[in-house]
């Protein structure tokens, strides 16, 4: 998993509004809407998302706090959710305690291997990883109008691509895959693994790489949709160009798709 910049929590903070108007124009569902979907979680009513408080924990371990990074993950939440958020203001588990004193129903806090929303009322949870390429997959999904019968090219098999993976299997879409690994832990079928997939052209890619600027214009259709959760960004400007729609962003839909697992039973 690459980490995110103070750069990136910047520009995340900037578009929040204009990222709803985007998805809802290219999938007709709100962002909170696409996430359910993704997880596949029944949808909360704002007068009971109205009545959930989730703090945010900073943690410092590892490489340290990334700037205003559980701001962000809080005002996301608020934006899209409408729920009640604070940042704790002590990090690690003093800052656990923290959200157990002040009776947060849910807690979102990351390190440098994991992104973890728990739900403590009922102990569900919910990995970013899978969480992201569940809605990168939702997203792709639904901008093709629900409806996909060519294959759908997942690049990556860690967590965000087997999520996407499995999110599309489930829906009966047919779909290739490859990492440069050439297996996964996460219960890929080797038998679609598409060692090829650079000579061909795909109407459907989901980049969950992290290696930057390596899906070439030859390798997506003309007007073909590429969802592309993977950071550093993989899609080259000549593929950009060719491609009818990329969809991206770097934290939004993990983060709600993480709150709408995690919120079964709430
Ligand atoms: N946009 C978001 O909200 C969001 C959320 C979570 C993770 N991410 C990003 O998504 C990416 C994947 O996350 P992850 O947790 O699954 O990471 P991971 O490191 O577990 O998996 C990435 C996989 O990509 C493979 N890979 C790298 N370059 C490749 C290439 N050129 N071709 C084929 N395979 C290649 C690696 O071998 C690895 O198995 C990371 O960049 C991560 O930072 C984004």
């Amino acid at each position: 998993m690459t980490r995110l910049s103070s750069d990136h929590i910047n520009l995340i903070n900037q578009r929040l509004p204009k990222l709803e108007e985007h998805y809802q124009s290219i999938t007709g569902k709100s962002v909170l809407e696409i996430a359910h979907f993704a997880s596949g979680t029944d949808f909360l009513p704002l007068e009971q998302r109205s009545k959930l408080t989730v703090a945010s924990i900073p943690i410092s371990c590892g490489d340290g706090i990334i700037g205003d990074f559980s701001e962000t993950v809080a005002l996301v939440l608020k934006e899209f959710a409408g729920v009640n958020t604070f940042v704790t203001e002590c990090t690690d588990v003093a800052g656990f305690n923290e959200a157990l004193v002040k009776k947060a129903d849910m807690v979102f806090m990351a390190d440098d291997k994991v992104c973890l929303c728990l739900n403590l009322r009922t102990g569900a949870h919910s990995d970013n990883g899978f969480a992201t390429g569940r809605g990168f997959a939702a997203l792709l999904y639904l901008s093709a109008h629900e409806n996909i019968t060519e294959e759908v090219l997942v690049l990556g098999a860690g967590k965000v691509g087997a999520g996407a993976y499995h999110f599309l299997q489930a829906k009966h879409v047919p779909v290739r895959w490859y990492d440069l690994k050439e297996s996964s832990p996460h219960g890929l079928d080797a038998q679609l693994l598409a060692g090829d997939w650079k000579k061909r052209e795909w109407n459907y890619i989901i980049d969950a790489t992290t290696s930057p600027s390596f899906i070439g214009a030859d390798q997506i259709k003309a007007g073909g949709i590429i969802s592309a959760p993977g950071i550093p960004f993989g899609v080259s400007n000549a593929a950009y160009k060719k491609a009818g729609l990329v969809i991206r962003d770097e934290l939004e839909t993990g983060i709600m798709s993480m709150f709408c697992e995690a919120s079964k039973h709430a």
